[in-house]
């Protein structure tokens, strides 16, 4: 990819031909930071410390008590009294590269904010809006990495949003399901007879701020709540994997069927998608693809363009419109790797606003019309154009940007910049949301500003559905995310192929084939028809590699078993004898999961809960070992290191010897897994040495059978994660004695040996293996990770206390 944009870099001299020049990019990089300056600056000589700003009246708005009917419900969910703009707006001074006017607005922030206040709000908006702001902002005030330290800084931002915190968990403490109330009062908590219907995406976007706030206080209150919540919906989806728009958080049942990307439900997906590029916890990452995959059968229609509403019961079509928060969701495909179907709905709403110089609220593709009219300058479609440009670096995506642009200046007032309440008539409305500073401005900012440092970032940097940017450092993780860790990128990604863009001169996305359908649907220049590729990126199964697990194969005479039992988070079994258990290999091939206890299902984010003592003796062989030492000399018999590592309970433990035999130590590209039986070829090199091998694809036992058959001394398995356990035997008859030793040693380890290997390929690397020194090398293990078939038990609990 990188290739052939550097090739039309060369073919047509300067780099933006068929977008932009080099220079125009500048200019309009600068021209946006000035355009949220003109916003920002009034919202703040005009309305701060109100909410938000007219920008037509040149007045701060906020909520009006002696006036009722501005308190509509409208504005009753985002204002709150606590200068919602400016608070909004920290973390875009950090993308502008401004400090100075980054701590100024901290300080602000600090001496004149307070969440003390009788406002009745919604629990979403202000998770995001506020939540998010004001964890980004303390996170940049006090991680080195990014140069916006903030020396007086002590933690005061992170102290707001623990009492903001505080405040919207009532929302959760009532509700039977765990789906939390959409609206609390910050002074109050739950007001009485508040209603208690909620949409999706307000329930099931909270995991990104809530989970952050718990990793930096220590209070796990709130992620368990947002997680809760997140999973209660859901567990609740249908057969088909679809989820509605509208749900009863005390009974549960859908009160509003339909099932789609946009309104309602828009930020449930992405917050499953980046919970796992933030946290690093698998378990969001398969329910994601679990969503994704249902979007890419059902949603999607045909074409390949629309999404649409269905009913999430029997698919019935109910709506034939699309609406602009769905505009995001090119932006999601990418991060998820399905850059194809981004390009084409992204098309989508490129000719919607290229129609109307904005995306109108709701547009409806059966009439080509814009159903209903307003659009309140929302960044949706900036955020998706910036996410492809990043993904395709296609100049194509700049000029969009530019059109963007200027299509905002047609709504710049003397104050700021507003609403549109009408874009057929170009009406405007009296309002300037706090999104357009932290959310519009920023991507339009980012596209243009190629070099910035967050364009470059792929950590796990994640922006929030309000823009905020999240990221922790690996002290707060629980989990590093196995994509980062894997090789092999057709493992980590299984839902579609790497974009490629066509080679030649006419490389913009315009020159698609299929770009004029995209144009058609929308009713733009509907005289052009052609035919449309077909081609759309099937979601490649995630294919369950399903083992059935008996433990207790001969059951006792007139044994009862004892039936698992089914709780709120998982199913509990009291004994595991005669018990089914069906695991289902990761779609990263990292370990497994239990799916499946006799016939109770094991949803993601679920647990089996063992409280059966007659475990406990496995466990304790598992979890107890002696750590042996692998020493590798590199250069000279005084120039070794040592790797620690555990014998498997299958193979000979590594005795005293005098002097220690010392063998070459070999790692065979070709046969990575060390599964099958080596060639003779192979077999000359392993003969009297160590092979190194890679843990998975099949077992232990069966790794040390193929070294021991090609004359190995020992076998060294680098595992796939740092915990080390002891490799046990799969099961009893399938036994061929194995006379040499197997070596479990970490991932990290491994990375050492390999480097090891690197340095110094041209000569031999030798090795021995040393016995424990004492018996203070013999670990037992602290955490519970049932081990079965070699594979580390993810979702598994052990609770011998019972209850
Ligand atoms: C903000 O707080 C500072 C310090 O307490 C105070 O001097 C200033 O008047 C406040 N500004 C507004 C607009 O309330
Ligand atoms: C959080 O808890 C851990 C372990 O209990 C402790 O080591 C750490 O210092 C605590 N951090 C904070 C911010 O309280
Ligand atoms: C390496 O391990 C051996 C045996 O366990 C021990 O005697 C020696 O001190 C270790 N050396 C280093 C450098 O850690």
């Amino acid at each position: 990819m990188l290739s052939i944009s550097i090739l039309i870099l060369l073919v047509l001299g300067s780099p933006f031909v068929a977008g932009l020049t080099e220079q125009r990019r500048i200019e309009l990089r600068d021209y946006t930071k000035e355009m949220f300056y003109h916003g920002f600056d009034n919202y703040m000589k005009y309305a701060f410390p109100k909410d938000e700003l007219d920008p037509i009246q040149c007045v701060g708005r906020g909520r009006d008590k002696q006036n009722p009917q501005v308190d509509n419900i409208i504005i009753n969910d985002v204002l709150g009294d606590f200068s919602l703009t400016l608070v909004d707006s920290l973390d875009t001074f950090v993308i502008l590269g401004d400090k100075d006017r980054f701590e100024n607005a901290i300080r602000l922030v600090i001496d004149n904010v307070s969440f003390d206040v009788d406002s009745k709000i919604q629990v979403f908006e202000v998770n995001i809006r506020v939540l998010g702001a004001l964890l980004s902002a303390h996170l940049f005030a006090t991680d080195k990495r990014f140069g916006f330290e903030i020396d007086w800084y002590k933690g005061e931002l992170l102290e707001m949003a623990y009492d903001l915190g505080e405040r919207l968990l009532p929302a959760f403490a009532h509700s039977k399901t765990g789906i939390p109330y959409p609206r609390v009062n910050l002074k109050y908590g739950l007001p009485k007879d508040e209603i208690e219907e909620t949409c999706t995406a307000g329930a099931g976007s909270l995991i990104l701020e809530f989970g952050t706030l718990s990793r930096l206080t220590n209070d796990t209150r709130f992620e368990n709540a947002a997680k809760k919540a997140l999973y209660a919906l859901w567990n609740r989806r249908t057969e088909l994997d679809l989820v509605g728009n509208v749900i009863d958080i005390q009974t549960g049942y859908w009160i509003h069927v339909a099932s789609g990307v946009g309104a309602g439900i828009d930020s449930f997906f992405e917050y499953l998608l980046k919970a796992y590029a933030l946290f690093g916890e698998e378990e969001y990452y398969e329910v994601f693809l679990q969503a994704y995959t249902a979007i890419k059968k059902y949603i999607r229609d045909s074409s390949g363009y629309l999404y649409q509403n269905i009913n999430m019961h029997n698919r019935a079509i109910m709506s034939s419109w699309v609406d602009s928060l769905a505009a995001y969701f090119p932006g999601l495909q990418v991060l998820a790797g399905d850059v194809e179907n981004a390009i084409k709905l992204h098309l989508l709403y490129y000719n919607i606003w290229k129609r109307y110089h904005a995306l109108p609220e709701r547009f409806n593709y059966y009439l080509r019309r814009a159903e209903i009219a307003s659009y309140p300058l929302r960044p949706e479609f900036i955020e998706s154009t910036y996410f492809l440009y990043r993904a395709t670096r296609n100049p194509f995506y700049l000029s969009v940007g530019e059109m963007v642009l200027n299509d905002l200046e047609l709504y710049r007032t003397d104050c700021g910049y507003a609403s549109v309440e009408n874009v057929l008539k170009g009406k405007l409305d009296p309002r300037m949301e706090s999104f357009l500073l932290s959310e519009t401005f920023k991507y339009l900012y980012l596209l243009f500003d190629i070099d910035n440092k967050f364009n470059t970032l792929d950590s796990n940097v994640v922006f929030t559905t309000e823009a905020h940017i999240l990221t922790l450092s690996s002290t707060y993780l629980k989990f590093r995310p196995s994509i980062l860790q894997n090789q092999d990128p057709s493992l980590a990604m299984p839902t579609c192929p790497r974009y490629i863009p066509q080679p030649g001169l006419l490389s913009s996305i315009l020159d698609r084939p299929d770009a004029d359908y995209a144009r058609v649907l929308v009713g733009l220049n509907a005289d052009i028809t052609t035919s449309h590729a077909r081609a759309y990126c099937e979601s490649v199964s995630t294919s369950p590699l399903v083992v059935e697990v008996n433990f207790g194969e001969r059951l006792p005479q007139n044994y009862k078993p004892m039936p698992p039992t089914k709780f709120d988070g998982g199913v509990i079994v009291d004994q595991l004898i005669g018990i089914k258990l069906e695991l289902t290999m990761r779609s990263d091939r990292n370990g497994y999961d239990i799916s499946k206890v006799d016939d109770y299902r094991i949803a993601p984010g679920e647990v089996l809960e063992i409280r059966d003592p007659s475990i406990k003796e496995h466990w304790l062989k598992q979890q107890s070992y002696s750590k042996i030492t692998l020493r590798l000399y590199r250069s000279s018999l005084h120039d070794y290191i040592n790797i620690s590592g555990v014998t498997a309970a299958f193979s000979p433990p590594v005795y005293h010897y005098f002097p220690h035999p010392l063998y070459n130590i070999h790692y065979l590209p070709k046969a990575p897994y060390g599964c099958s039986p080596y060639l003779s070829s192979e077999k000359s090199i392993l003969l009297n040495s160590y092979v190194i091998v890679k843990r998975g694809e099949c077992t232990f036992y069966e790794k040390a059978i193929h070294a021991q058959d090609a004359g190995a001394r020992a076998v060294i398995v680098v595992s796939d994660e740092n915990h080390l356990f002891q490799p046990v035997i799969p099961s009893e008859n399938s036994l061929e004695e194995v006379k040499i030793t197997c070596v479990l040693v970490t991932k990290e380890s491994g990375d050492i040996i390999e480097r090891a290997l690197e340095r110094d390929r041209a000569s031999e690397i030798k090795a021995i293996l040393l016995p424990p020194e004492t018996d203070m090398d013999s670990v037992v293990g602290s955490n519970f990770r049932l081990a079965i078939y070699d594979h580390v038990v993810n979702n598994v609990r052990l609770n011998l206390n019972g209850q």
